[in-house]
């Protein structure tokens, strides 16, 4: 009998620090009207300057553990999906496992930017699937809003933080938990989304990082033509390689870029908005934190419940994409 990797509980941390549109209005050439047309966003949360990467991905692993009924020392792995972790190293996972006391548990951080949870979630399951694992925290966490240039109208607008988290557990004889995942890269893409210096190309205070960008860069259009294929893609090929269709989900959680990249991705699955869910009215890109935040809400709000399938879609810097299949 094959294990499954069922899903035990979901936390979630969002800061309470809000940026609206009207605030952006004041930093940089831009309207309310633009933004809620083009992106459909009209608020963020935004870190403290005490709050960090793990601060987010700690208290959410916190709310999913408790949920979750297990005690730290049941958890044996956590994988943390973030590209802006406290520091490159140690890793953010790490983190949490000091934070929360996680005595039995490895940990390490899966870098794909926004897909950040959409891999995470798949190694996390594979190890229990493999028998390498019985009880994994995933993660997915980010605080992009650090490395956001508040002078570029075009990219200021977009992030903000937060995260969420998964707690699973491998189980047998069920049908619940992860049932297929499907994860891609197309590399000639590197150069339309990047933060050049801090890495080992331009290190931080390095002559080769004069001039190098700090912030974050992004060709928009060129990431949002490549994610309105992305997006139904992986979908598609997902669902083909559990056997199902679209008419099998109960609910569609994509990643929430652009209101208009979501509503695109589900038309050509012909998903009614009622399966479609969205908070990117409230939170905005929160990179790797999108796809469990998510998660989180829909479940609080009874839109998500135990036995439903979910599709999760995401995409992001690299460029690299992929998609989950759950039954909850
Ligand atoms: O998570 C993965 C990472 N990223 C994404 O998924 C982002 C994907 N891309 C997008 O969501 C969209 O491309 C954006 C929201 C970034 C931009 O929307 P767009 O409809 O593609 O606008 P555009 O870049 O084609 O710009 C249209 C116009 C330009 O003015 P001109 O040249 O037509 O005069 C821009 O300068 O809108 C202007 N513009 C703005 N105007 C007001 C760009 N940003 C703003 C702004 N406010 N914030």
């Amino acid at each position: 009998m094959s294990t499954r990797a069922v899903v035990l509980a979901v936390g979630h941390y969002a800061p309470q620090r809000v940026l609206t549109n009207a605030d952006l209005e004041k930093m940089v050439d831009t309207s309310d009207e633009w933004i809620v047309q083009r992106t459909g966003m009209r608020e963020r949360r935004v870190c403290s300057d005490g709050e960090t990467t793990s601060t987010i991905a700690t208290e959410a692993a916190r709310e999913a553990l408790e949920r979750s009924g297990l005690r730290p020392q049941d958890i044996d792995l956590v994988v943390c999906g973030t590209v802006t972790g406290d520091m490159w190293f140690p890793s953010t996972a790490a983190h949490v496992q000091r934070n929360l006391g996680l005595e039995n548990a490895g940990a390490m951080d899966v870098g794909a930017a926004c897909a950040g949870f959409i891999y995470s979630l798949s190694v996390g399951s594979a190890m229990i699937e493999a028998g390498h694992a019985k009880r994994v925290l995933v993660i997915g966490a980010d605080s992009l809003t650090k490395f956001t240039d508040y002078t570029d109208r075009s990219t200021c607008i977009l992030f903000g933080d937060g995260g969420g988290a998964l707690v699973l557990e491998g189980q047998q004889n069920t049908d619940r938990g992860v049932i297929r995942t499907v994860l891609f890269c197309d590399g000639s893409g590197i150069p339309h989304i990047d933060v050049e210096v801090g890495g080992s190309k331009y290190p931080a205070g390095s002559p080769q990082a004069e001039g190098r960008r700090t912030k974050i860069y992004m060709n928009g259009n060129e990431v949002y033509r490549f994610a309105v294929k992305a997006m139904g893609d992986a979908c598609v090929r997902c669902l083909e390689q559990a056997g199902m269709t679209a008419d099998d989900g109960g609910l569609f959680v994509p990643h929430q870029a652009n209101i208009r990249i979501i509503e695109s991705a589900a038309k050509r699955l012909g998903l009614p908005p009622e399966k479609v869910f969205v908070n990117i009215e409230r939170y905005g890109n929160t990179s790797g934190g999108s796809i469990p935040l998510g998660l989180y809400e829909a479940e609080q709000t009874g839109r998500l419940k135990r036995g439903m399938v979910v599709m999760t879609v995401g995409f992001g810097a690299g460029l690299v994409w992929g998609a989950n299949l759950i039954r909850w």
